[in-house]
Formats: structure tokens, sequence, C-alpha cells
């Protein structure tokens, strides 16, 4: 590192990984006003929350997280230290900005996701107390031609957003609310970005959106953006999250058969296996409709690995509903997933629903549902044993001697071996798996040449 910065940026990401892409973003726009990014909130001049409305708890998270750096404000003032400036940015800010303000008043400010490229000015106009202090405009547009073309990334795989927003409006779900409508950006700006990224060491990039596959950036569809990235030096493999199964088209589904470079893990949510619930979340899909469409996929790319999103407890959902999402997940085979119980948020249609579901029986038929899926999970890995993967290595590993990295499945990959295996790819013979992990050795020495 050059110089030390001159202010201390504290930034704390949850929810997705598009969050995860716009705090990188938040501290590029930072950087040039002098902020520095530090792992530790206590005494930093500017602490942002980076926030998550998808779910009850994660909403309630951000006040209780927000009551604790206030007494790190209130420290840093009263030892002289000068003043922590508070901003909470994210699908919080966009949903409650203004209720945000009112129940703790140490926020200074409050920016949407949309519109944190306006972060500078909203910092100005805190510390003059002058002005408005909320920004939650919908225009991804303005935000991504503001955004500076630098980015600073460290490690040799990247988060790429490539569209934002959603015009689905599943009956459960925030996200077109906090999001806004669907929007893709230009297909130029996105190789742009990609190249950059290449230049600076990135071997593979995740393209993101809350409908990454309802990409239409000048009327190109996603498979043809993953082909032209797929052209770039030095970037070996692209991944895409989170689909919608009403985008998955043809060209897409080729693409998986044809495209070294895109993985073979396909996040693909279905939310539950009946289709009295599929129909009242909105889904517009069935589950049959979602089994035929694995099939093709799997036709184009047999290798493939599926994971997926799931939600218990949709209003309405009986024993029998909940059995069909057991028999889906059977039928389908997830080498992953994420599954929730349904949290009722204000203002979505869902919460207005009749049959709202017990919170035990919720619970319940988590268990169930985590129990199979990890199973699955289990089996999945299992079968990697004895076979040679190829792994992209990211990092040491926790014991010295040992690097970390990734299978095409996404599988964590421990082996021994030298730190300039790092930003390689290597052929490596799985030996063991566990739940969340495989372990194995460098397939040859040839390995050891840094590609
Ligand atoms: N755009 C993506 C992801 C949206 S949020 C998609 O369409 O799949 C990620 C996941 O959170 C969803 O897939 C869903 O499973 C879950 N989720 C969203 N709203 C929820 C709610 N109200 N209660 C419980 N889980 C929810
Ligand atoms: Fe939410 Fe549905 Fe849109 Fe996904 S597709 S972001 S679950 S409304
Ligand atoms: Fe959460 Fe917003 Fe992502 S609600 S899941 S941070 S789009």
């Amino acid at each position: 590192m050059s110089e030390t910065p001159q202010k201390r940026l504290y930034i704390k990401t949850y929810g997705c990984q598009m969050n995860v892409y716009d705090s990188e973003r938040m501290a590029d726009v930072l950087r040039p006003l002098g902020y520095g990014v530090v792992n530790d909130p206590e005494g930093a001049d500017l602490v942002v929350l980076n926030t998550c409305h998808i779910r009850e708890k994660a909403t309630e998270k951000v006040y209780s997280e927000l009551g604790q750096i206030k007494l790190m404000k209130d420290r840093k003032a009263a030892d002289g230290g000068g003043r922590m400036t508070i901003a909470v940015a994210g699908c919080v800010a966009q949903a409650e900005g203004q209720e945000i303000m009112n129940r703790q008043k140490a926020v200074d400010l409050v920016v949407g996701p949309q519109s944190y490229h306006q972060l500078p000015e909203l910092i100005a106009r805190a510390h003059r107390a002058t002005g408005e202090r909320l920004a939650a405009d919908f225009a991804a547009e303005d935000k991504f031609d503001a955004l500076p073309a630098e980015r600073q990334v460290n490690g040799v795989t990247a988060f790429l957003t490539v569209q934002e927003g959603c015009d689905k409006f599943c009956t459960f779900c925030v996200v077109p609310y906090t999001r806004g409508g669907e929007w893709s950006r230009p297909v130029n700006d996105i190789v742009e970005e990609a190249r950059r990224l290449a230049d600076q060491g990135v071997r593979e990039v995740t393209l993101l959106g809350q409908n990454v596959n309802a990409y239409d950036g000048d009327g190109s569809t996603l498979a043809r953006l993953v082909r032209r990235l797929a052209q770039i030096d030095g970037l070996d493999r692209i991944r895409y999250t989170t689909s919608h199964p009403r985008d998955m088209g043809d060209d897409l589904i080729e693409a998986h058969g044809e495209l070294p470079e895109l993985m073979p893990y396909l996040h693909l949510p279905v939310q539950a296996g009946s289709d009295k619930i599929l129909k009242a979340m909105n889904r517009d899909h069935t589950a049959e409709s979602y089994v035929r469409l694995i099939e093709k996929i799997r036709a184009a790319r047999p290798d493939i690995a599926m994971s997926g999103d799931f939600i218990v407890g949709f209003p309405g959902e009986r024993d029998g509903d909940f059995e069909k999402t057991l028999e889906l997940v059977r039928e389908v085979g997830f080498a992953s997933a994420f599954s929730f119980k349904y949290s009722r948020r204000p203002g979505t249609p869902a919460s207005a629903m009749t049959g709202q579901v017990d919170e035990a029986v919720k619970a319940e038929r988590l268990e169930r549902l985590n129990q199979l899926l990890d199973e699955q999970q289990k089996a999945f890995n299992a079968g990697q044993v004895g076979k040679v993967l190829p792994v992209l290595f990211e990092k040491a590993g926790r014991h010295p001697g040992q690097v970390v990295g990734r299978s095409p499945y996404l599988q964590a990959v421990h082996a021994e071996g030298p730190e300039s295996l790092i930003g390689t790819i290597v052929p490596v013979r799985i030996e063991s798996a566990a739940k969340m992990s495989l372990g194995g050795v460098l397939e040859t020495s040839s390995a050891l040449e840094t590609a």
C-alpha cells in the first residue's frame, strides 16, 4: 500500500452479492476524498452500513447495529477524536430511510442502492448541517455513469453488476420496491470493466443482477454478453447469479454446452414445489416446468451443479404443499441451496394474505427441508472424490503450506501447495469431502508452474 489514508472508512455489508459489489464501489467513490477502508468501526471517521431488507431479521439487525455504532460515535467525540459520520445505505435505506433517521438520531445520512454515487455530496451536506441528507432515486443509469472507472480489487475473483432491479413482483418479495425496475448496463461498459479486472489479475468474474438472465443491454442477451467476456485474455471463468427460471433462454442453455469459460454451476431459485403456492407467489412457472427446464440444461451440460432458493411456510402452504417441495428437491437433486422461513414483509401482497403459517410449523418444515438438502449437498461433494478437478486457487489456507481455491462447481478445495499457485488454475485430485469443502492433492508437478 502506498500512502496512509487520512480518513478511516468502515463498511459493513449485509444481504446479497449485489450489496458486496456496491460496498466495493462505495469505497471506490470515497477513495479520491482520502478515505481508506479499515476493518474496525471503533474510531472510524465514516461508518457505512450497507443494509438488506429481504427478511424481517435482516432489517432488525440494522437498528441494533446502529445502537452499537452510536456508542462508538459518542466515545470518539468524548475522547476528542473528532466526528464519526454514520451513513445507512442499501435496501433498508431505500425502503425506510426517513424512519431510520427518526429512530436513530446519530445517523447522519441515508443513501439508497441507486444513489450512492452521491455520497461525497451527502457527506458534505451532513457536515454543513444544511440540505437534504437522504438520497433515494431509482436511476441505476445515473449511478453507473457517475461511478469511477477505477476499481480497486484484491484477489483473483470479482463480482461485476450487469443488471439491476426486478419487474417480477413475486408476492413475498421487497426487491422490486427497493431496487426499482429491471435495467441493464450497456455491453461495452461491462466489457471495459471486465478488461480492467483481468488486467488487475482477476481470473474469474461473477456477473450479478437481481434477474441476471433477464439481461438485455443494447438488445443483447446474457448469453451474448458471456460470449464477449469469454474472449477477454486472462478471464478464464465466468459465473452469473441470480437467475429466474422464466428468463432461462435457449441461447444461454446452449452457451452452457459450448463455452468452457462458463462454469457448470447454476443458481436457479424455485422457491416451492406446489403449483398452488407457486401461483400465489406469482412465480410464473410450475414445478413441472422447472423440472423440465433442468432436464434441458442437463442435456446441454450434463455435469452442471444445481443450486436453489426455497421458502417454507408461505401463506396457505399446507403439509401436502410442503411435501411437494420435498418431492421436487428429490427429483432435481441440488448441489447446494438456501432455504428460508417465509417472512412477512410490509407492503408486499403476501403479507396481507390469509392463511399465514404458524412459526413453529415453519421451523419444523425448514428443518426437514434442510436435512434433505444437506444430504444432497454431502452426496454431491462425496461424488467428487477420486476425480481430478481444475481448481482456481484464491488464497492461503488456514494451515501453513496449504492453499484454498474453488472447483468449477463452486466447492472450496484445500490442497498442500505453495502460495505461488494463487491465481492459477491447477488440476487437483480430490481425496476427501465434507459438507462445505473438498480436500485434494495437486495432480502433476507441471501444476507448480505458474500459468
Ligand atoms: N432475485 C433473486 C433473489 C431474490 S432474494 C430471485 O429471484 O431468486 C433471495 C431469496 O430470498 C429469494 O430467492 C427467496 O428465496 C428469499 N426471500 C425473498 N423474500 C423473502 C421473504 N419475504 N421471506 C423469506 N424469504 C424470502
Ligand atoms: Fe424478488 Fe421474485 Fe424479483 Fe427475485 S424475481 S427479486 S424473488 S420479486
Ligand atoms: Fe437484500 Fe437488497 Fe440484496 S433486500 S438481498 S440487499 S437486493
